[in-house]
C-alpha cells in the first residue's frame, strides 16, 4: 500500500482547497452564486492533485477519492473556521453557535414551522440585533428601522431569489423590467412598482369594492346554509371566500371554491406549495436547479401550471371589469405595448399568492381573537349594529368601515400579534453598490442581509406595553393614557418604505368588510370544548403564517 503517496496526495489537495478558499471564494464569496465558476472551482481544480496521485499510485478511483474529499472538508473547514473566527465582519454580533456556522440551521428550524417563535426567542437571549446566520443579521430596533426598510433604507435580499415559485416559465424575469416582488435594484422596482401603484389608486379601489360584496355576500349566503347543521371551519370557509375573490381582482375570476369546494385540489396545491420556498429562501443558492429535479417542487409546477392557464384565458378572453390584470397589462394608457410573458407569469403568481394567503389568515386570525374574547366581540357588535342598523343595507360602505375605531382597532390588535409574514422582511445592500450604513456603528457589506422580524417587534415591551402578548384591541385607542404604550412606528405588518404592501388597501377593505358584515349576521361562537390554545399551536411561519382549522357554530341573527 503506497500510503506515503496517499497521504501527501490528501495534503496537496487539502493544501489547495485551503489557498482557494483564502483567495477566492471567502473575499468573493458571491462568486459562489456563479454556477459556472463553482463547477469550475470545485470540479475542476481538485482534478490536479487527483492526475498526480494517480501516477503515483495507478488506481484512478482511489486517487479521485482521496484528492476529492480532502479537498472538500478543507474548504468546509476553512469556511467553518472562517465564519467563526473574529476576522469575520459579524464577529461582534451575538448568536447561537450554529447560527453562525450554517444556514442550514434555519433551514431545519424554519421547517418545523416555528421560525417566528425561535427568533423571537433569539432576541429574548441575545438582544435587538441577533447573528442569525454566517451573513445575516436580525434587528428589533425602531430607531434603525428607516436606514433598513424605509426611504433611506435597502432593496429586498438574496431571500427572494430563494423564492422563485414559478418555475421555468416565471425563472427569467428573476432581476428584469417589470418584476417587482423580488427585485433587488432600487430603480428597476420603482420602475415596476409604477404600474402596480395605479392597480390600487382610490379610483381603482372603487371597481374592487362590488367585486369584493358580491363574494362577502356569498360568503354570508353559504354559511346560512351550512351553518344551519352544526359547526363550520371558519378557516376554510374564509379562505375559500378570500382566493374567489382574489381571482375575481387578480385574473376577472378564476376560483368557485365557495361553490365547488376545492375540486381540483387548486387551494391545497397552493398551500403545500409554499412549504418548499420557505426553506429554500434560507439558501437561495440551491434555487437555480430546484425547476430541474423532477421530485422536488412539485406543487411549485402545479401552481406555474394554473397561472399559466388564468393568464393564458385571460389574455384571449379579456375582462368585463377593471381588474388587476387590466392595470398591470398596461391595457389602459398604452395598449399596443407589449408586456413579456414571464412578467406577466410571475405578476400573475406574485398577486394570487402575496394577496390570498396573507389576507385569509390574517382574518382568520382576527375571527380567532374575536370569538375567543367574548367582551371583545360583544363591544365590535355595539359598534356594527349601530353603524348598519338592520334595514339600512348592507355593510359595504368602504369611507364608513373605515371609520369604524372599534373595528379597525380589533384588525390592528390582531395584525399586531399575528403579523401575516411574521419573520421573513429582508433586506440586503443592492448588488455592486458596496456597503451600507445603518447606524454609526452598524455598517454592512454586500454579502450580509438584514431581517427584520415583525412577529418579534410587535411583541416587544419597549413599544407595546402592557402585556405585549395580549390581545387588547383598547391599547390602540388610549393614545392619552401615560400608561399605554402603542408605538404606531414599530407596527409593520405591511412592511414599510419602497417595497411596502402594495395590496394594503385591498387587504384592509376585505377584512373590514367580511368581519363587519359577518358579525352582522352571524351569533358565533368557537364549538364546545376547543381548546383556545390550538390555535397558536397550528400557526406554521411558512413565509406566510399557515394556520389551522376554527371549529365556530353559526346561527342566523335573523332579521339582518
Ligand atoms: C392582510 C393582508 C396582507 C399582509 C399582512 C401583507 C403583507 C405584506 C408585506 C409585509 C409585504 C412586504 C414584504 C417585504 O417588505 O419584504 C407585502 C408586499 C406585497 N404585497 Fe402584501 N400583504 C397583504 C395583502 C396583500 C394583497 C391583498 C395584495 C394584492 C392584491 C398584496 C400584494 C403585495 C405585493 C404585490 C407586494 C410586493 C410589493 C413590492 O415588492 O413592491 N398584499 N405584503
Ligand atoms: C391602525 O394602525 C394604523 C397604522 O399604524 C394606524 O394608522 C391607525 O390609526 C390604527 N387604527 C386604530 C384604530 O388605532
Ligand atoms: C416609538 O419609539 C421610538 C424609539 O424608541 C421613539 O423615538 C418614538 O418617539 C416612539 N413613538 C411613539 C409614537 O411612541
Amino acid at each position: 500500500m503506497p500510503s506515503l503517496e496517499i497521504l501527501g496526495g490528501a495534503l496537496t489537495a487539502a493544501l489547495l482547497g485551503y489557498a482557494v478558499h483564502r483567495t477566492v471564494l471567502q473575499p468573493h464569496e458571491s462568486l459562489a452564486k456563479n454556477a459556472e465558476w463553482l463547477a469550475a472551482l470545485l470540479l475542476l481544480v481538485p482534478a490536479l492533485p487527483a492526475a498526480v496521485l494517480r501516477a503515483q499510485i495507478g488506481s484512478t478511483l482511489l486517487a479521485s477519492l482521496v484528492a476529492y474529499s480532502a479537498y472538500y472538508c478543507s474548504i468546509l473547514l476553512a469556511t467553518i473556521a472562517y465564519r467563526l473566527s473574529s476576522t469575520h465582519p459579524l464577529t461582534i454580533y451575538p448568536g447561537p453557535l450554529l447560527c453562525k456556522v450554517t444556514k442550514l440551521w434555519m433551514v431545519y428550524t424554519a421547517n418545523t414551522g416555528k421560525l417566528h417563535e425561535y427568533t423571537r426567542q433569539l432576541h429574548a437571549t441575545y438582544g435587538p440585533i441577533v447573528r442569525i446566520g454566517p451573513n445575516e443579521l436580525s434587528v428589533v430596533d425602531v430607531d434603525l428601522l428607516s436606514r433598513i426598510l424605509g426611504s433611506e433604507g435597502m432593496p429586498k435580499g438574496p431571500l427572494w431569489e430563494g423564492r422563485r415559485i414559478s418555475g421555468k416559465r416565471g425563472a427569467g424575469a428573476k432581476n428584469n423590467r417589470g418584476n417587482l416582488i423580488g427585485n433587488r435594484y432600487k430603480d428597476r422596482h420603482a420602475e415596476a412598482r409604477k404600474t402596480w401603484n395605479r392597480a390600487f389608486t382610490p379610483a381603482a379601489m372603487k371597481d374592487y369594492e362590488p367585486i369584493l360584496a358580491r363574494r362577502a355576500a356569498q360568503l354570508i349566503d353559504e354559511l346560512k346554509q351550512k351553518g344551519a347543521t352544526g359547526s363550520v371551519d371558519l378557516s376554510l370557509w374564509l379562505s375559500y371566500c378570500i382566493f374567489d375573490f382574489m381571482g375575481d381582482m387578480v385574473f376577472g375570476g378564476g376560483f368557485e371554491l365557495m361553490h365547488d369546494g376545492d375540486r381540483d385540489g387548486i387551494y391545497r396545491t397552493m398551500v403545500a406549495g409554499l412549504h418548499l420556498p420557505a426553506l429554500t429562501q434560507q439558501i437561495p443558492w440551491v434555487a437555480p436547479v430546484l425547476p430541474y429535479l423532477p421530485w422536488v417542487g412539485k406543487h411549485m409546477k402545479a401552481l406555474g401550471q394554473f397561472a399559466f392557464k388564468c393568464v393564458t384565458k385571460r389574455l384571449q378572453e379579456g375582462s368585463v371589469t377593471n381588474d388587476l390584470f387590466y392595470h398591470l397589462l398596461d391595457e389602459v394608457p398604452n395598449p399596443e405595448k407589449q408586456t413579456p410573458f414571464p412578467v406577466i407569469m410571475t405578476n400573475a403568481v406574485t398577486a394570487m399568492l402575496a394577496g390570498s394567503d396573507t389576507t385569509a389568515v390574517a382574518l382568520c386570525n382576527t375571527f380567532y381573537c374575536v370569538l375567543a374574547h367574548p367582551d371583545v366581540y360583544q363591544h365590535l357588535r355595539e359598534e356594527v349594529d349601530v353603524a348598519f342598523p338592520p334595514g339600512a343595507g348592507d355593510p359595504v360602505d368602504a369611507a364608513k368601515l373605515s371609520s369604524l375605531e372599534y373595528l379597525n382597532a380589533v384588525i390592528n390588535e390582531s395584525l399586531r400579534l399575528y403579523p401575516s409574514i411574521p419573520t421573513s422582511l429582508q433586506r440586503a445592500p443592492q448588488p455592486g453598490t458596496g456597503t451600507h450604513q445603518i447606524s454609526p456603528t452598524l455598517v454592512i457589506d454586500e454579502r450580509t442581509s438584514i431581517l427584520v422580524p415583525p412577529y418579534v417587534l410587535h411583541r416587544d415591551s419597549r413599544y407595546f406595553s402592557p402585556d405585549p402578548d395580549r390581545f387588547w384591541p383598547e391599547r390602540w385607542l388610549r393614545k392619552d393614557d401615560p400608561d399605554v404604550v402603542t408605538n404606531t412606528s414599530a407596527f409593520v405588518p405591511f412592511s414599510s418604505g419602497p417595497p411596502n404592501c402594495v395590496g394594503r388597501p385591498v387587504a384592509l377593505l376585505s377584512m373590514r368588510m367580511i368581519l363587519a358584515w359577518m358579525v352582522r349576521s352571524f351569533e358565533m361562537r368557537l364549538v364546545e370544548g376547543y381548546d383556545v390554545k390550538q390555535w397558536e399551536r397550528d400557526l406554521r411561519d411558512y413565509f406566510a403564517l399557515q394556520k389551522g382549522p376554527l371549529p365556530v357554530v353559526l346561527r342566523s341573527r335573523g332579521n339582518m
